[in-house]
């Protein structure tokens, strides 16, 4: 059989086509998945272009792929710096044997054998296309709703390699997640852009349903446990959505809630669509009508004209929030936004010094938050044997579990207490 290895960057969306390409390839031929270069007959690299550095990273990449493989071995770049590059790759590494888009997944088998083919078109539609069954995790499905973005924050270069936004109808949605759990997968992942913006765009005519009404049929999926979702868009998060997060039992209680900064000029110049008053709202919303659930998200620091006000601002919504997890950035000017053009680009030591801050004082809310979390009770779904005679799972609110025992957990739920607490993990004994 042939041998595949593929190396995957960036978000759950590029795990997610990753395994739409294992499946697309599959169909067509039986390909093994390794994880040594030198016995791979195709290497895939799937790329993400969000900010600058994988980007760069690329290229040392594909010649360290280059000089490692066998002389029959072929090379594909496929993801969202495909999307942007285009045959820009290929001009500058000529090794590269096909360029994928994030937009085009379907067509890999197609193309797999035409040398030097680039398939980027960010219009393509895969919205009613029936991808083969590839799944990494038994217990946990990912599941896409939606594909491309209807925004244009001025700093995000996703609308340029992933086009405009298209949701999946729902009956295809229900279909995909009735197979993942008729195969033994408790979880879902719901997974697009912007999630709760699900229902605006759809290319046939008969679906009609949002978010909200998603999740309310999702849920209804017997076998199906749990739901989760990511990410969902503030601007969007209407009562009725945050009603049906906080009282629906099948989704957990975890929620995604990126801020990017917390000074509504900034927010403004970003194209965010919200201020800093409805972000604390919809925050102070969650928290009122589910005390239990955990927030994290996304800050960019050193955003064009970020003053240090502005940036006093992100300190505050992160003490009114306290984060349970935050993913923070120095801002990377990019192709196609229109942030790159502005004047006032933050300097490298102004942006680190703010970095710094900002995740040295997130560091304390966590250690607090998890230090308050001995003796607590979790239901935790078991989904990794690790060394050592233990086994990892995830809480409901998405803490990371660590308790004694065998396989025999794997693909269950169970209650569990915590005996040990530490910033990334938390140490229990099932109940
Ligand atoms: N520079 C830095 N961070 C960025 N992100 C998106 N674009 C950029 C950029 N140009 C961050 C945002 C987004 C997350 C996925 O990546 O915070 O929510
Ligand atoms: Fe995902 Fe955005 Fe990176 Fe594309 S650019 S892989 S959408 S994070």
């Amino acid at each position: 059989m042939k041998k595949l290895y593929i190396e995957t960057l960036g978000c759950a969306m590029n795990v997610r086509d990753s395994e739409h390409m294992i499946a697309e390839l599959n169909q067509k031929e039986p390909y093994a998945l390794t994880s040594n270069l030198k016995e791979a007959d195709l290497i895939i690299i799937n790329t993400c272009s969000v900010r600058e550095k994988p980007v760069s990273k690329l290229f040392s990449e594909i010649g360290v792929f280059k000089k490692y493989k066998k002389p029959s071995a072929k090379i594909g770049v496929t993801g969202c710096t495909a999307s942007h590059l285009g045959k820009d790759i290929i001009k500058r590494a000529p090794s590269v044997d096909f360029v994928l888009g994030a937009r085009n997944v379907s067509k890999l088998s197609k193309i797999i054998d035409v040398k030097h083919a680039v398939e980027v078109d960010i219009d393509h539609d895969d919205s009613l296309y029936a991808f083969g069954e590839y799944r990494t995790h038994p217990f946990k499905a990912m599941i896409n709703i939606s594909m491309g973005c209807d925004k244009s924050c001025t700093y995000c270069i996703v609308p340029a390699t992933r086009g405009d936004e298209v949701s999946i109808p729902s009956e295809l949605i229900i279909r995909e997640i009735e197979k993942a759990v008729a195969t033994g997968a408790k979880e879902v992942m719901l997974l697009g852009q912007n999630v709760n913006n699900y229902g605006k765009y759809f290319s046939s005519k008969e679906s009609k349903c949002n978010f909200t009404e998603l999740l309310q049929k999702v849920s209804q999926i017997e076998g199906l446990e749990r739901i989760r979702f990511t990410s969902p868009h503030p601007l969007h998060m209407d009562n009725e959505f945050l009603e049906e997060f906080a009282h629906n039992p099948k989704i957990c209680k975890q929620i995604h809630v990126p801020l990017q900064s917390g000074s509504t000029s900034l927010l403004k110049e970003m194209k965010r669509g919200y201020s800093k008053e409805w972000f604390l709202n919809r925050c102070a919303k969650i928290r009122k009508l589910c005390p239990e659930a955990t927030i994290s998200t996304d800050i960019i620091v050193g955003f064009p004209n970020e003053s240090d006000a502005d940036f006093e601002e992100t300190m505050e919504v992160l003490e009114a929030v306290r984060f349970e997890q935050l993913f923070s950035f120095k801002y990377s000017p990019r192709p196609h936004t229109a942030a790159a053009e502005y004047e006032n680009q933050i300097s490298n030591k102004i942006a680190s010094k703010r970095l710094t801050r900002l995740q040295a004082r997130h560091t304390e809310i966590v250690d607090e938050i998890m230090n308050a979390q001995m003796d607590a009770e979790h239901q935790v779904y078991f989904d990794e044997l690790k060394s050592g005679g233990r086994v990892s799972g995830r809480a409901d609110d998405g803490k990371l579990f660590f308790v004694e025992g065998s396989e025999d957990l794997l693909g269950s739920i169970q209650k569990v207490k915590v005996i040990k607490t530490s910033r990334g993990a938390l140490n229990g004994i099932i109940l």
